[in-house]
């Protein structure tokens, strides 16, 4: 029976649930056959990771399928992939990603894409919406079409965002919106420090603490110093010839996303009531934060930052208002995942290292 669509959204909608309606079929394994993915499987450096073909995954009633048209090389992908993880977390490492080789074998943490099928229950999402979302340590991003959760941290790409900024959004934003506001409790007219200003967790952290009108203290090498000064920096401490910690300067909030402002070299910078924001910490940072904040007046706060859909929307909102655009280093297609992986792994990353699927790449 030949069915009549009213437009060629409702024939697109109807023609990606057929793979899902008759998931058994000839006609949905041919469908579903396979994709391009950047797949490791095992810890190690950046040729660890190889394009292969994989399974396309399908999704089930309450769940969207993403065409990727962009995500990036976080941090997080590094540490996922080299294993490299802050002092004493070690053991933790193995049991977030896998204890003897890499549990989730397809990396990236963010991505941005148009939604290619929805599960019959799903109701938030329709075919063709152009979305971003946040993996987290569930990744999967580095692949040609990825599967989510109907209310996962996912929301729509602003108008004014490509579809390589917005695969950038979520991994500095998220950092950035939880420490600054929920954990930092940001007032205007405070004086605030970002250590590690001009990576992807800086670079967010300055735009949104400006947001939030507090007075911000960039702190980078000598090669950011512009780049953090037009992200809206008042003050920028280059620390190849100066020490932040010995210019008698006060902060009511320090956020170290660098590792090298740890407790003992900031407290001293700190305000009476001043926080201690450590986004890059070991175990120790962590175990011994709530200890150092009953001391006085300081507080350390040492934790993961959280996502969900709501701060995805927040960070869509920032981007649509031109408070916040991520920062983008570098543009590598699926192909050079190895390259890309390497140019993160120098450690001097500027804003995201972002990855193009073949559909924006070819
Ligand atoms: N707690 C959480 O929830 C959470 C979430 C996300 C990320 N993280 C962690 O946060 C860290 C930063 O992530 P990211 O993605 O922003 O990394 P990134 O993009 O690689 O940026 C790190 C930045 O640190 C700067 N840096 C290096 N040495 C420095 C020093 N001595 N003083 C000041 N800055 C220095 C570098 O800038 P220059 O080139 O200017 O030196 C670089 O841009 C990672 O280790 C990641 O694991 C934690």
């Amino acid at each position: 029976m030949c069915r009549r669509f009213h437009d060629s959204r409702e024939q697109a909608r109807a023609l990606s649930l057929m793979p899902y309606a008759f998931h058994n079929t000839t006609f949905a394994v041919r469908y579903h056959v396979s994709m391009k993915a950047a797949v490791y499987h095992r810890y190690g450096p950046p040729e660890v990771v190889r394009v292969e073909e994989v399974e396309t995954p399908n999704p089930g009633d309450n769940q969207i399928r993403v065409r990727v048209h962009a995500s990036t090389v976080s941090s997080g992908d590094w540490r996922a992939r080299s294993l490299e993880v802050p002092r004493g977390m070690g053991f933790a490492g193995r049991l977030i990603f896998g204890l003897f080789r890499p549990r989730q074998p397809i990396l990236g943490t963010e991505l941005s894409g148009i939604v290619e099928s929805v599960g019959k229950d799903v109701i938030t999402f329709d075919v063709g919406d152009k979305v971003f979302a946040d993996r987290g340590t569930g990744m999967g991003a580095h692949a040609e079409y990825i599967v989510l959760d109907e209310d996962a941290p996912i929301a729509g790409i602003p108008d004014n965002l490509s579809f390589e900024e917005a695969a950038a959004l979520c991994f500095g934003g998220t950092v950035a919106l939880d420490f600054l506001q929920k954990h930092g409790d940001i007032q205007p007219g405070q004086r605030v420090l970002i250590n590690g200003a001009s990576g992807t967790t800086g670079t967010a952290l300055v735009q949104i603490a400006k947001h939030f009108g507090a007075e911000v203290t960039a702190v980078c090498s000598t090669r950011n110093v512009d780049l953090v000064s037009e992200l809206g920096a008042d003050h920028v401490v280059d620390y190849t010839s100066e020490d932040f910690s010995q210019n008698g300067e006060k902060y009511d909030l320090i956020a170290d996303t660098a590792g090298t402002a740890p407790w003992h070299r900031a407290k001293d910078s700190l305000s009476d009531t001043g926080r201690l924001l450590v986004v890059l910490g070991g175990l120790s940072d962590m175990v011994l934060a709530p200890i150092r904040s009953k001391k006085n007046g300081k507080q350390v706060i040492s934790t993961v930052a959280g996502s969900s859909a709501e701060r995805c929307r927040r960070l869509a909102q920032l981007a649509a208002d031109g408070i916040y655009k991520p920062v983008i280093d570098r543009v590598y297609p699926l192909e050079e995942i190895a390259e890309a992986h390497a140019h993160v792994d120098t450690g001097g990353k500027v804003g995201s290292v972002v990855i193009t699927m073949p559909i924006l790449s070819a």
